[in-house]
């Protein structure tokens, strides 16, 4: 078991920067995933760390040592990748002790760890199957297995559950967290899954575009997103983000003509009238009950989920199909073109700055 540590890490494929300089450390047995969309640079930063990748510059760190130089080999580690080809002529036995057998491990201990391995990844009943014999969510687990049993210092799993369908995937979800509950072992572990990432993660390093736009615990990444693409990002549905301004004497802000009072955020809040992104999340939206209303809302879609419905409005006045999203329970009947007078968590309110882009609370 190790801590992993990068220290400003850049990759640049010639001229093109695709890392722009990453820092991050990992604590020994954390459990780290790294999110963002495709293209942002999530396995290039794994390969870098398993070094299947040339660092253009900065450190890297294994058990506080530095590995920038050292083969993939000698990293003590072991990847998990999305295309996790088995050999499809050996059991799933000798798939699983392959690497074993090239380290040079006797065969005692070779069984051993097989063994041990197997039962951990409900794998026994399947040892002497060849992989063509065995399901999807199956052949996962042998692929898991295959890293399991060489004991390394850390995991690198790039993606390992995108080739399975919905459902085997929440199963194998539950299994790696179990799992790592168990082993211990640090992991980075990359998907562009949001769910995956919020449910697994110790800690989410949340990318966009080669940089990381937050480092933090899935519920602070939620409640507290460092910028418009994070709170973009994390949650779903998507954070409603607004064009708004400052309301007079900095009250709160301006949506749609009406004013939002904001009195908790007054420190936070740029010159009166100035420009303001403001974002509150769908479930954070309840349709009022009372005289107090925060906004006028207009159904132009709804989505029914079973458990609750996604109203999808426009403000009142405003242009029409403007996306403007609230869950509302599944047990509440909207109809398209129905008003909605709406009010707004306090707490649960986001402002972000139109420049920059950051948050501002
Ligand atoms: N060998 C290479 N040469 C040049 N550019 C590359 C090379 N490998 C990756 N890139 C570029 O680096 C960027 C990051 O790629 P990377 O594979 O790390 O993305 P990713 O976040 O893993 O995406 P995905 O979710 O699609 O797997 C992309 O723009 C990609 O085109
Ligand atoms: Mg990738």
């Amino acid at each position: 078991m190790a801590t992993i540590s990068l220290k400003d890490v850049r990759k640049d494929y010639g001229r093109n920067p695709v890392i722009h300089g990453i820092s991050l450390d990992v604590a020994n047995r954390e459990f780290i995933v790294i999110v963002g969309p495709s293209g942002c640079g999530k396995s290039t930063l794994l390969r870098m760390v398993a070094g299947l990748e040339e660092i253009t510059s900065g450190t890297i760190e294994i058990d506080e040592r530095v590995v920038n130089q050292l083969e993939p080999r000698e990293r003590d580690i072991a990847m998990v990748f999305q295309n996790y080809a088995l050999y499809p002529h050996m059991t799933v036995f000798e798939n699983m002790a392959y690497g074993l057998k090239i380290a040079g491990k006797n065969r005692t201990e070779i069984a051993e760890r097989v063994s041990s391995a197997a039962n951990m990844l409900e794998l026994g009943p399947y040892l002497t199957r060849k992989p063509r014999a065995l399901s999807g969510g199956q052949r996962q687990r042998v692929a898991m297995g295959r890293a399991l049993v060489r004991d390394p210092a850390a995991f690198l799993f790039d993606e390992p559950l995108s080739n399975l369908d919905a459902k085997l995937r929440v199963q194998m979800r539950l299994e790696i967290k179990a799992l790592q509950r168990e082993v211990g072992t640090t992991s980075l572990y990359v998907t562009h899954d949001q769910v995956e990432a919020m449910t697994l993660a110790d800690r989410l390093v949340v990318m966009n575009g080669g940089r990381a736009e937050q480092i933090d615990t899935p519920m602070n990444v939620y409640l507290k997103p460092a910028s418009v693409f994070v709170a973009s990002f994390i949650g779903s549905p998507a954070m409603n983000i607004i064009e708004a301004r400052v309301a007079a004497e900095s009250r709160g802000v301006v949506v749609a003509g009406r004013t939002i009072d904001l009195d908790h955020l007054r420190l936070h809040l740029p010159a009166v009238g100035a420009p303001v992104l403001f974002g509150i999340r769908p479930e954070h939206i309840a349709v009022s009950e009372t005289e107090k209303v925060d906004l006028l809302l207009t159904v132009s879609a709804v989505e029914t989920l079973g458990a609750d419905a996604l109203a999808h409005c426009y403000f009142e006045g405003g242009k029409k199909g403007r996306d403007f999203v609230v869950r509302l329970p599944g047990t509440r009947t909207v109809r398209v073109g129905e008003h909605l007078p709406v009010v707004l968590d306090r707490a649960a309110t986001h402002l972000f700055d139109p420049e920059s882009k950051k948050r501002l609370n």
